[in-house]
């Protein structure tokens, strides 16, 4: 069965897109076969984290969702270009097909302007995984609800929220909590991002589960390697044993066991 796993937070900034790329090349790394939808229509980035140029894409989501163009013309494989930090190439051993959304700024404002139809989204989403025969489909999104997040939140079979231990996250955190239990989403993870090292994860752990009443299903501690990468690479790849990839593979082996 595919499991479908979105990633949301209520503020932008969380670390949503770094996370969906490292948890895809883990997942990937284990043999699967991956698909990622960038559907943050308004910012689109991750394509940036998978060294995917602009310039490189012929289709874009935005080219489907006009009708121009197959879901699966707007897949391009990034999994066998991936390399680590000495440049070398990281052969991950399962694929990794990345939708990208359109990073013009004309084709930006028209899809904000006239809309789309959700419906058609959910299609694509379906189409992908049944071409591309997907063990995964990650949803990357746009920070905070709106009609492409409550389809991605209602279709998932976990919806991870990310959130920094700020207290604006902790209060966005709740409301969109709020939404995917509403939406019966059998999966709810909580990921705390960006957290001070001088926390210790005992105490994070107990006040995210007596706010949400929902496990920590990870904690990741800000990192300077992190921010001197800068997304121009997956973080997993150049630091195989830092603390931060060894947390997302602990995610990646709770996502992989509802799928086995
Ligand atoms: N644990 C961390 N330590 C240090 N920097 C981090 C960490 N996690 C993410 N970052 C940095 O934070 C910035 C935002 O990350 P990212 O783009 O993944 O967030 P996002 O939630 O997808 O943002 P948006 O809401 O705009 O889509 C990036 O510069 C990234 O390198
Ligand atoms: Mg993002």
């Amino acid at each position: 069965m595919t499991q479908i796993i979105s990633i949301h937070s209520f503020r932008g900034g969380t670390g949503k897109s770094n996370l969906t790329a490292n948890l895809s090349v883990a997942v990937a790394q284990q043999g699967k076969r991956v698909g990622i939808v960038d559907t943050d229509i308004q910012s689109p980035g991750i394509h940036v984290i998978f060294g995917l140029d602009e310039d490189k894409f012929t289709f874009s989501l935005n080219d489907y969702l006009w009708g121009k163009c197959t879901v699966e013309e707007t897949a391009y494989e990034v999994g066998g270009n991936l390399v680590d930090g000495e440049g070398n190439p990281a052969n991950i051993a399962g694929n990794i097909y990345l939708v990208p959304s359109s990073i013009k700024a004309g084709e930006i404002a028209r899809i904000l302007r006239q809309g789309f139809d959700v419906g058609l989204l959910n299609d694509g989403f379906h189409e992908l995984i049944d071409t591309l025969e997907l063990d995964f489909l990650f949803i990357d999104t746009h920070p905070g609800l709106n009609e492409e997040t409550l389809l991605s939140i209602a279709i998932s079979d976990a919806a991870l929220i990310v959130l920094r231990p700020d207290r604006q996250d902790f209060m966005g955190t709740a409301v969109t909590l709020e939404v995917a239990r509403k939406l019966n989403v059998p999966n709810l993870m909580l990921l705390l991002n960006k957290a001070s090292p001088s926390f210790e994860r005992r105490s994070l752990e107990q006040q995210v589960t007596e706010r949400y009443g929902a496990p920590m299903a990870g904690l990741f501690y800000e990192n300077d390697e992190m921010l001197q990468l800068a997304s121009s690479g997956i973080f997993g790849l150049h630091y195989r044993d830092h603390p931060f990839t060894q947390e997302v593979q602990q995610v990646a082996q709770q996502l992989l066991q509802m799928q086995s």
